[in-house]
């Protein structure tokens, strides 16, 4: 465990409502789960009382971000272990997040998108359907729309991705549905909009070396970790000429599982929902409220669009509202920025206090 982590990593119970008791607690798996996403999901499960495994290879993830989770270190692409953790537990739930997540990276590497979001994701839906596993909650994404011609992205909309990435998550998706109706087992399919901000406690957030995400690169601009950033692209048909998209905080996404799984366990159908806050920022908005809440004015270059890149995404999030009741709490980009931002100092004290600190100029 890194230092620093101790006071904070290893409770996250806080004074909320649990939503299961200790009587009827069942155990719940959560693939990814120490992940930037996965973690947050497992936080609010365990906040909720709910008795998490977590399985995990530790590609992108860290031991230290799953808490009071039990961590089983694998593979997905190991069935003969991912059968013998289904042997071990009778989970009720299935959270799914291990994958791959770049679109860029997609691009230049597909077959690693369609083995590890495609081929492994069936290891674990067929699993999870042959070991009576009662509700999946899989990971899905925006990117299954593509570039679609209208302003606001609602769920029946067809699938029309435009990079490896969008395309390995909709086969995924089909997969799921054509496996879960051969069994009673009930999955919802949540569509993420840009997930970015932190625990506001700090105490989690997104690690992984050598990320490509919008927010978290403006922000390690900020702290000199790279020398400068550029905008993928000004030449878009939006009105800065930038991309828009629609950002939402992990938090409330968060939230958005913990009302899913709550959702199926009431006995409604499996569903598909997505992820966002129904309004975008332009890639130059996100980098002036980052230039605000940081008070660094780091140095922005223009480049050309990056391959695979859709002008606008955002989503229609009226489904998601009315079927799970969901309700926003951090719908403010300046939120989202500055529990970034919080998180991101955090990292950066932490990093800098050891031998195998990494040199992120080296891949900026
Ligand atoms: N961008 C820059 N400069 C950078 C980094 C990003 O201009 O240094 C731009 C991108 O080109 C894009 C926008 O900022 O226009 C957002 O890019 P991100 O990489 O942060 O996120 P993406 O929209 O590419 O993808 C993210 C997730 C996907 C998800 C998608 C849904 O990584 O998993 O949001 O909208 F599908």
């Amino acid at each position: 465990m890194p230092p620093g982590m101790q006071a904070a990593s290893l409770n996250f119970i806080t004074n909320g409502s649990p939503m299961v008791s200790s009587g009827q607690r069942r155990k719940i798996l959560v693939t990814g789960g120490a992940g930037y996403i996965g973690s947050h999901v497992v936080k609010a499960l365990i906040e909720q009382g709910e008795d998490v495994v977590v399985f995990d290879n530790l590609s992108t993830g860290f031991a230290w971000s799953v808490a009071d989770a039990e961590l089983v270190v694998g593979d997905l692409a190991d069935r003969g272990a991912l059968n013998d953790l289904f042997g071990r537990h009778q989970f009720e739930a299935v959270l799914h997040f291990a994958a791959n997540i770049w679109v860029g990276e997609s691009v230049r590497k597909p077959a690693k998108y369609y083995r590890n979001n495609v081929a492994n994701a069936l290891n674990l839906f067929e699993l999870a359907s042959d070991h009576d596993v009662a509700h999946l909650i899989f990971s899905s994404t925006a990117a299954v729309y593509g570039q679609p011609d209208v302003s606001l992205l609602n769920e029946t909309l067809p699938s029309a991705p435009i990079n490896p990435y969008g395309a390995s998550k909709t086969m995924a998706e089909r997969l799921l549905t054509d496996i879960a109706a051969t069994s009673s087992m009930t999955f919802a399919i949540l569509r993420y909009f840009n997930v970015a901000g932190a625990d506001p406690e700090s105490r989690i957030g997104e690690a992984t070396p050598f990320n490509n995400h919008l927010v978290k690169i403006a922000l390690e601009t900020a702290l000199g970790l790279r020398e400068s950033m550029a905008i993928n692209g000004t030449d878009y048909p939006t009105e800065d000429g930038t991309c828009i998209r629609d950002y939402i905080h992990v938090e409330d996404l968060a939230a958005a599982h913990v009302a899913a799984l709550q959702h199926l366990r009431q006995g409604h159908p499996s569903t598909v929902c997505n992820c966002g806050y129904g309004h975008g920022h332009s890639v130059r908005e996100v980098i002036d409220v980052a230039k605000e809440i940081t008070g660094v004015d780091f140095e922005v270059r223009e480049g050309p669009r990056r391959p695979g890149d859709p002008a606008e995404l955002v989503a229609d999030n009226t489904k998601i509202r009315s079927l799970f009741s969901w309700q926003p709490r951090y719908d403010d980009l300046r939120m989202i920025v500055d529990t970034a931002w919080r998180w991101e100092r955090v990292l950066f004290d932490r990093r800098t206090s050891r031998d195998d600190a990494f040199d992120l100029r080296q891949s900026a």
